[in-house]
C-alpha cells in the first residue's frame, strides 16, 4: 500500500486528481470508478481545471459511481447522480451517456445490482476506483456486517451513517434509510484504487482499516488485499 499523508487538503486533492489525471492520460478509453461525499470535492475542481486547461481530456472516459440513494432520482438535489452532474460532469467534456450511476429508483434492486456488476464486467471493469471512506469504515455504502458483500446490492443504512449524512439534508428524517451500493467484488476487481480521507475525525477509522485486522465490521480493511491501493489521508 502507498500511505500519502499531506498537510492540508487542498494537497489532498492535487494529488489524487493527479493520479486520476495520469490514468486518463496513460489510457483515455479507461474506466473511472467515482465516489461521492465531501471528501472527493477538491479532487473533482482540480480535475474541472486540468480539463479547461486541456490537460486532462474526458471525452473518451467512462465512468461507474458506487452507489445511489434509494428513492432518489436524479433530479433529487440530494441524489449521487445530482452530486456528480454538478460537481464534475457539467464541468468537464464527459459524454453523460458514459456515466453510469447505479438506479435507486429500479423496482427490482437485485437486477439492477446484477445488470450494474454485468455492465461493468463488460466495460472491462474498472480502471482506476476512487474512494472516501465513512467514520464506520464504510466504502461505497457497504455498512459493517458479519460478512463481506460481494454483488451490487440494496443495503439498510447505520445509524450513524444516516446521522453523519444528516448534514446534506434539511433535516435528519429526510436522510434515506435504504442506497444500493457496488458490492465488494467490482471494487476490489479495480486495477487501482485510490482513497482519500480527510481530517483529524477520520485518523482512527483510517488506522484501523489500513492498519488493524481485515474485518467486515471494518468494511475498508478489505482493501489491505488489495495489491495496488494508495492512500491519501490529510489530517486537515
Ligand atoms: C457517503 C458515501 C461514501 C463516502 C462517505 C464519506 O456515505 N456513500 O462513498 O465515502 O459518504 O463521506 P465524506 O467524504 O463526506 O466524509
Amino acid at each position: 500500500m502507498n500511505y500519502i499523508v499531506t498537510k492540508t487538503y487542498d494537497e489532498l486533492s492535487k494529488k489524487a486528481a493527479d493520479i486520476i489525471a495520469a490514468q486518463i492520460i496513460n489510457k483515455p478509453k479507461c474506466v473511472l470508478g467515482l465516489a461521492t461525499g465531501s471528501s472527493p470535492v477538491g479532487t473533482y475542481k482540480q480535475l474541472i481545471k486540468y480539463n479547461k486547461e486541456g490537460t486532462v481530456d474526458f471525452s473518451t472516459v467512462t465512468s461507474v459511481n458506487l452507489d445511489e440513494y434509494v428513492g432518489l432520482d436524479g433530479t433529487n438535489d440530494q441524489s449521487y447522480r445530482y452530486f456528480m452532474n454538478d460537481n464534475l460532469f457539467n464541468h468537464v467534456n464527459i459524454d453523460k451517456s458514459k456515466t453510469f450511476v447505479p438506479s435507486g429508483l429500479a423496482k427490482d434492486l437485485k437486477a439492477e445490482g446484477e445488470a450494474y456488476d454485468n455492465m461493468i464486467k463488460e466495460l472491462g471493469g474498472i480502471d482506476l476506483q476512487l474512494l472516501g471512506i465513512g467514520l464506520d469504515g464504510h466504502i461505497g455504502f457497504n455498512e459493517p456486517d458479519k460478512y463481506f458483500v460481494k454483488a451490487t446490492h440494496e443495503v439498510k443504512l447505520d445509524e450513524s451513517t444516516i446521522k453523519a449524512n444528516a448534514r446534506f439534508f434539511e433535516k435528519e428524517e429526510d436522510v434515506p434509510k435504504t442506497a444500493i451500493t457496488m458490492g465488494m467484488m467490482s471494487i476490489m476487481q479495480a486495477k487501482k484504487i485510490l482513497l482519500v480521507a480527510n481530517g483529524k475525525a477520520k485518523k482512527e477509522i483510517v488506522e484501523k482499516a489500513f492498519f488493524g485486522p481485515i474485518d467486515p465490521m471494518v468494511p475498508a480493511s478489505i482493501l489491505q488485499l488489495h495489491p495496488d491501493v494508495t492512500v491519501i489521508f490529510s489530517e486537515e
